[in-house]
């Protein structure tokens, strides 16, 4: 008998990054991250065991993906059949409504998703905490993935401790969005997972990335708890540039911004001046990612049309539903 089920769930980004492994092997990282999880991007992703099968395979975006780009997945399946007590393969068909490793969280959607599709595959019925447990062993980010609106992934000290849980906003979310501008959606050179892992090992400022995190954190939870956007832009913008910075002090250096990436930056701080608060963030790659009131995303919009064009410049809302089982 075959076993399949089918998941959506959506990315997210970090307003409070994940920068930094503390075990690589359970993806334990060295602090706590806050994320909001986005209506317009997601993956869906399906998978069915069968007896018949002889290897994992994962086809993406309608392309068999080749066994060395398969190995993350392989991984990942082999934790599953051990909890689950199965042994039996899986053929996983997965659509990605992103951006493939692009820098726009292609890794948390995909696992958050694989993660939920074979809960319901295998009837494991496993609780979101568990879910954010599994999917953050096939990326650290995945773990934010489970739930929608504001999320934050508790470092926590081992397999057991780690995990993401919903943060109350009491409905502020949904005065809320995120414009992005793609600056390059291609595949990047530097992936996530090695770029963190040498910032951590290597980074001169990387301790201080670290002793200052946990007040970012505590500053987020509290401009969230008093709905207040100046505050939780200001401390974002920081945190995020601060990441950046860790990967300057890195030895050899290294960057993911490109020149386009701080004249977003700059058209944003003219925003602000212009009396439109709105803050930018960025990851694992040169896009960036603007926080904004949605009163004010249209001016921020029209601003970023001067230098982008159309299909660069994407407005997204948060959405709040986590993991769905579809089909
Ligand atoms: P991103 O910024 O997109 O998260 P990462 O470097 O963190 O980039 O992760 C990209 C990797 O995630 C891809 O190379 C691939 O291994 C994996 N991935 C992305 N989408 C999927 C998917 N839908 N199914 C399985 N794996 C995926
Ligand atoms: C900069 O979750 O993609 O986007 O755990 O190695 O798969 P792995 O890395 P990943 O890292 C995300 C890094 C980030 C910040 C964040 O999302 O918190
Ligand atoms: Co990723």
């Amino acid at each position: 008998m075959n076993m399949s089920g089918k998941a959506r769930a959506h990315t997210n980004i970090a307003l409070i990054k994940y920068w930094g492994k503390a075990d690589e092997s359970l993806i334990i990282p060295m602090n706590n991250s806050l994320s909001v999880t986005l209506d317009k991007f997601y993956t869906e992703t399906k998978v069915t065991f069968s007896p018949e099968y002889t290897k994992d395979i994962l086809v993406l975006n309608g392309e068999e993906v080749n066994e060395e780009q398969s190995k993350k997945i392989y991984q990942f399946m082999n934790l599953v059949r051990e909890r689950s007590h199965t042994s039996h393969y899986a053929y996983i068909e997965s659509v990605n409504y992103v951006p493939t490793a692009a820098g726009l969280a292609s890794s948390a959607s995909a696992f958050a998703a694989l993660a939920a599709a074979c809960n319901e595959a295998l009837n494991l019925n496993m609780s979101d905490k568990d879910l954010s447990r599994l999917a953050r062993r096939g990326s650290g980010s995945a773990s934010r993935s489970i739930f929608g609106g504001f999320a934050e992934w508790e470092k926590g000290h081992d397999d057991e401790t780690s995990y993401a849980h919903a943060i109350d906003a009491q409905g502020w979310e949904e005065d809320l969005s995120m414009v992005f501008v793609v600056i390059n959606n291609q595949s990047k050179k530097v992936s996530s997972r090695s770029g963190m892992s040498h910032t951590r090992d290597t980074s001169r400022f990387y301790q201080y990335w670290l002793d200052h995190v946990d007040e970012d954190i505590a500053s987020v939870k509290e401009a969230i708890r008093n709905k207040d956007f100046k505050h939780l832009g200001e401390v974002i913008e920081e945190n995020g540039l601060r990441m950046h910075a860790t990967n300057l002090g890195a030895q050899p250096p290294f960057t993911y911004l490109v020149p386009e990436s701080y004249e977003v930056m700059d058209i944003v701080h003219q925003c602000r001046k212009a009396g439109y608060p709105c803050y930018f963030t960025m990851d694992a790659g040169p896009n960036v990612k603007i926080l904004v009131e949605k009163k004010n995303q249209q001016f921020i919009i029209d601003a970023l049309l001067k230098s982008f064009n159309k299909e660069q410049v994407i407005a997204s809302d948060i959405t709040n539903t986590g993991i769905e089982i579809i089909e």
